[in-house]
């Protein structure tokens, strides 16, 4: 009798212990090294993450997240589609998940998080002169991969009170001045600045001759912008097109 019971152990342990070292999918289901797959491949969020009530305690994507990836690191230079530095593209929602450096299992042991909280040396990302991330926008990265890390987007749109200081200014800041700075204006074309200079053109004259919502609205006769991206949320671009429309005011 004790001899069986032990050789019962002894066999269910071992059964038990295979079972361990077997990547049984049940068990791999929420693994870490499992890929995250895009939701969305075509670029654009999630419709089904689309919500119109944009809820304070969540973070979105397109609102909150792409213009940090775009205005920090899918630069000319950095990680767009054309240097792709270190090979690492970040241009859009599929090449920040292909990437492999974010993890929404552990957010704060990523590469994301070592190299936005990297204190010194070349490590640091993005790199000096550039400044480092704020600490609220560090916080927010984590609290979008805490929440899954989803291509998710709120649509909370006013068109109405729109002006340049206010809502057009913000936005290029966000989405592309990375290329469009004074130092390097990619195109001669300098959307920190409502006018232009001798060797560079301004917000005001993109605005004018139409290329500003020709790129906005990728049509076919311009570049689409942000280039090698994905187009701005529509919200966005329904107000760069109502300011236009209004005459493009520097107010
Ligand atoms: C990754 C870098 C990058 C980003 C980000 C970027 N641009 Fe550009 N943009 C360029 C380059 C490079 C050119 C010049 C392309 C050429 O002439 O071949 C250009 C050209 C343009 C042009 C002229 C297009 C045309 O058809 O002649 C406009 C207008 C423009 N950008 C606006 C924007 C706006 C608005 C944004 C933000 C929503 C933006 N860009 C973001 C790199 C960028």
């Amino acid at each position: 009798m004790f001899r069986n019971y032990f050789l019962f152990t002894l066999i269910t342990t071992l059964f038990l212990l295979s079972q361990a070292c077997k990547h049984d999918p049940v068990f791999t289901l929420l693994d870490e090294d499992t890929p995250l797959t895009p939701i969305d491949t075509t670029g654009g969020p999630d419709t089904t993450l689309l919500t119109s009530d944009c809820d304070p305690d969540t973070v979105y994507f397109v609102n909150d997240i792409y213009p940090l990836f775009l205005s920090n690191c899918a630069i000319s230079g950095c990680h767009d589609a054309e240097t792709h530095e270190e090979g690492i593209v970040l241009s859009t929602y599929e090449d920040i998940i292909e990437s492999d450096i974010i993890d929404i299992w552990d957010p704060t042991d990523c590469d994301l998080y070592e190299v936005i909280t990297e204190t010194g040396g070349d490590d640091r990302m993005p790199p000096p002169p550039m400044s480092k991330l704020t600490t609220a926008e560090i916080a927010m990265l984590v609290t979008w991969m805490e929440q899954g890390g989803l291509n998710n987007a709120c649509t909370d749109c006013d068109t109405a009170a729109v002006t340049y200081s206010g809502t057009i200014a913000v936005i290029l800041d966000a989405y592309c001045t990375g290329c469009h700075d004074h130092s390097t204006p990619a195109g001669d074309i300098d959307l920190t600045q409502y006018v232009g200079g001798a060797s560079f053109e301004g917000v005001a004259d993109v605005a004018e001759d139409g290329r500003l919502m020709g790129s906005l609205l990728f049509e076919t006769e311009y570049i689409g912008m942000p280039q090698g991206a994905t187009p701005l949320p529509s919200c966005l671009i329904d107000q760069v097109s109502a300011w236009v429309d209004a005459g493009y005011p520097d107010n």
